[in-house]
């Protein structure tokens, strides 16, 4: 790193100021308390930040803030850094400081406005991140401490004035503590305890992972012990998944065996069903046919008997006349007869009269006495003539009798006739009926067989579907054994199952758990092979490493010093060296010298033979390269001609940038730059001046 500007507001005595600075040796000269440290504090703060100094130190007094921009070359590239001071506010609103029993108390200054620009490009930071930037920008490995500045910037490139002799005075054990601190030899003894530590820590870890692991055979014998169980229990399962197999076999066999019991069920109940009605049927039937059979006997008596009454009426003759020509002829007889009758009246008075003349002799019309001859051939004339009627008369009444006769014979004829014709119409009817019931008959038997066989054909159907319900019910109840034989089978197996699985898992389990102490007894092992190293090997080599690297950092450090010594001073009698903690020694002659019987210019000289000598192997050890230098007031008691060899021992450094602030005006002429500073009215001023 090489500085190549730096731009102050407000920083102690200095308002507003900007120097560029150029490369090679450059002088900043000032009276006393002209500002020269102050620029070189303003450096650091800038880089590092206040590390455990106040902001009161930098920011001017009565100024409520200021800032510093420090512009810089490292690495091949231009870097700005900014860091801003700002007095916080105080209660009451006040940015000034307040009075405190008549003196005013400065108020807390804080860093504001913190920001790196690397190739034109800015970044803000809070203070603390900025200085771990700026760690990584410079290279500086070390760690970030923010109560601190940067340990490496501090002894291989910049001490602050009053620290430049300090380090002599200071107590061996403290001086050795920062030597070894800058020289980073420290990390090496920071190594060793960390692995000792650690190697303890590993140690303990380890004896507790191994404890941990003591169950290892307890839980080995349990592995052991299910392992040996597992196959038979296996085994049982698969007993009894074949059993279950088997029965399942079975009743799919019942089943279908059921299945088809079932359908013939149906077909038996369809075959059966209707059986009343058959029967009802038959019934009627046979009611049928006794009414027929009874109905046609009947019907043969009756046909009988009016065989019987047509023959009884025997055969009828058919008279020779007809009723009207016999009714006529009696008419006539009838009439005749009358007429008879008549005449047989007449004939008779006449008769009676003649006789009644003949008796009394006389005739009473004429009363003259009869003739009794006369009288009496009329009387028998008379008489004759009656006769001869009477006898004609008689003839017809028998005529009339046979003509009657014959009338109630036709009568009979005629009524016989219609009976007759009755009793066939009749019997006619009868045979018709008897025809009829027996066709009926004939019908009425072959429903009877067919409902006969239907009835048997039911029955035995009827049977058949009992025995076959009985077989179904019989393979009912064989699948409900089966079924519950199987579901014991099951369960068992299920239980048994469920018992291999929680086997299988705890197994597992265990597995796990002794593969993940096996790998925990095997880390213990490592771990203490780990621990044993460390501090075998690992600390030991650590020790050793710090022995040499603190003997070649000695060696090293002791010819600088004595180089840079024997450069300011002069005297081929004196000598410098260092002791085992550093502390440097001076010889006069081979016999030891107290430094502080040492002139002043010999101490100043020692004080920075040592620093250039510290600086140097700082420089080499941390690798930042020896570009920079600053120092402040290093020649402070030397002499005219030690001043003048200043030049040449900045040149024998071979840096690229030099910053030497001093008070004498004598260096001005070992310089390449030269920076005047002046304090006017209480305000800095720098101005480049020419050597
Ligand atoms: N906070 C501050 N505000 C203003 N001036 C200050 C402050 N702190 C210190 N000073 C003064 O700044 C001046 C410059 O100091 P310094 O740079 O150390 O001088 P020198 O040039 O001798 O190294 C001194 O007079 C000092 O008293
Ligand atoms: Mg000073």
């Amino acid at each position: 790193m090489i500085i190549k500007s730096i731009k102050l507001r407000n920083i102690r005595t200095y308002e507003e100021e900007e120097v560029r600075l150029p490369e090679g040796i450059i002088l900043f000269e000032g009276g006393i308390g002209a500002g020269k440290s102050t620029l070189l504090l303003a450096i650091e703060f800038a880089l590092f930040g206040l590390g455990n100094e106040k902001g009161t130190t930098l920011l001017s007094i009565g100024k409520n803030s200021g800032s510093v921009e420090l512009t810089l070359e490292t690495g091949g590239k231009e870097v700005k850094v900014h860091r801003g001071l700002e007095r916080g506010r105080r209660a009451g609103g006040s940015k000034a400081g307040s009075l405190h029993q008549g003196l005013l108390v400065p108020a807390g200054v804080k860093q504001s406005d913190c920001w790196i620009e690397v190739d034109g490009v800015r970044t803000s930071y809070s203070p603390s991140e900025m200085k771990e930037q700026v760690l990584k920008i410079l290279n500086y490995n070390e760690p970030v401490d923010p109560k601190a500045k940067s340990v490496i910037f501090r002894y291989a490139v910049y001490t602050p004035q009053e620290e430049m002799k300090e380090i002599l005075s200071q107590p061996p054990d403290l001086r050795l503590q920062t030597i070894r601190k800058a020289l980073r030899i420290e990390e090496y003894k920071i190594a060793m305890e960390n692995a000792k530590a650690i190697a303890s820590d590993l140690r303990k870890e380890a004896e507790f992972i191994r404890k941990g692991t003591e169950r290892l055979a307890e839980i080995q014998e349990e592995i052991r012990g299910i392992e040996e169980r597992l196959p038979d229990r296996e085994e049982g399962l698969q007993r009894l998944k074949a059993e279950a197999e088997m029965i399942e076999g079975e009743i799919g066999k019942l089943k279908e065996r059921r299945g088809s019991l079932q359908a013939e069920l149906l077909a038996r109940a369809k075959d059966a069903e209707g059986i009343d009605r058959i029967e009802s049927d038959l019934q009627r039937t046979r009611k049928e046919i006794a009414d027929l059979e009874k109905k046609i006997e009947t019907g043969k008596k009756r046909l009988e008997d009016l065989q019987a009454r047509i023959k009884a009426i025997g055969p009828i003759i058919e008279p020779a006349m007809s009723e009207d020509e016999v009714e006529g002829m009696l008419e006539e007889a009838k009439a005749r007869l009358s007429g008879y009758d008549k005449e047989l009246g007449r004939l008779k008075a006449d008769l009676e009269n003649v006789k009644t003349l003949v008796m009394k002799g006389y005739c009473p019309t004429c009363n003259r006495a009869i003739d009794g001859a006369e009288y009496a051939a009329h009387l028998q004339e008379a008489e004759a003539k009656y006769e001869k009627v009477r006898m004609e008369r008689q003839k017809t009444a028998e005529e009339i009798r046979d003509l009657e006769r014959a009338r109630k014979e036709i009568a009979e004829y005629a009524m016989k006739k219609g009976q007759l014709k009755g009793l066939e119409e009749t019997a006619s009817e009868v045979e018709d009926g008897i025809y009829d019931a027996q066709h009926r008959l004939g019908e009425a038997k072959e429903r009877e067989k067919e409902l006969s066989e239907r009835k048997a054909r039911a029955e035995g159907a009827a049977e058949a579907y009992k025995a076959v319900k009985r077989e179904c019910e019989e393979c009912e109840a064989q699948i409900t054994k089966k079924e519950k034989e199987r579901d014991g089978i099951l369960s068992r197996k299920a239980a048994l199952e469920k018992e291999i699985a929680v086997e299988k898992e705890r197994l597992a389990d265990l597995k796990a758990e002794a593969e993940r102490l096996e790998g925990e007894r095997r880390r213990a092992e490592r771990l203490g092979l780990h621990s044993e190293w460390l501090v075998k090997y690992l600390a030991a080599a650590l020790e050793r490493i710090e022995l040499t690297v603190m003997n070649a950092v000695r060696r090293e450090f002791e010819e600088e010093f004595s180089k840079w010594f024997s450069y300011l001073v002069e005297d081929p009698s004196k000598g410098v060296r260092i002791d085992e903690d550093f502390t440097p020694l001076v010889t006069q002659d081979s016999y030891e010298q107290d430094v502080g019987n040492l002139s002043g210019g010999e101490r100043t000289s020692l004080a920075l033979a040592y620093r250039l000598a510290l600086n140097r192997v700082v420089q080499r050890n941390s690798r930042i390269g020896a570009d920079l230098l600053i120092l402040d007031e290093p020649t402070d008691g030397f002499s005219k001609d030690q001043i003048g060899k200043m030049g040449d021992l900045l040149r024998e450094l071979g840096l690229r940038q030099a910053v030497i602030v001093s008070h004498e005006r004598e260096l001005e002429g070992a310089v390449d730059h030269i920076f005047r500073i002046q304090k006017e009215g209480g305000r800095s001023k720098v101005q480049a001046g020419s050597s």
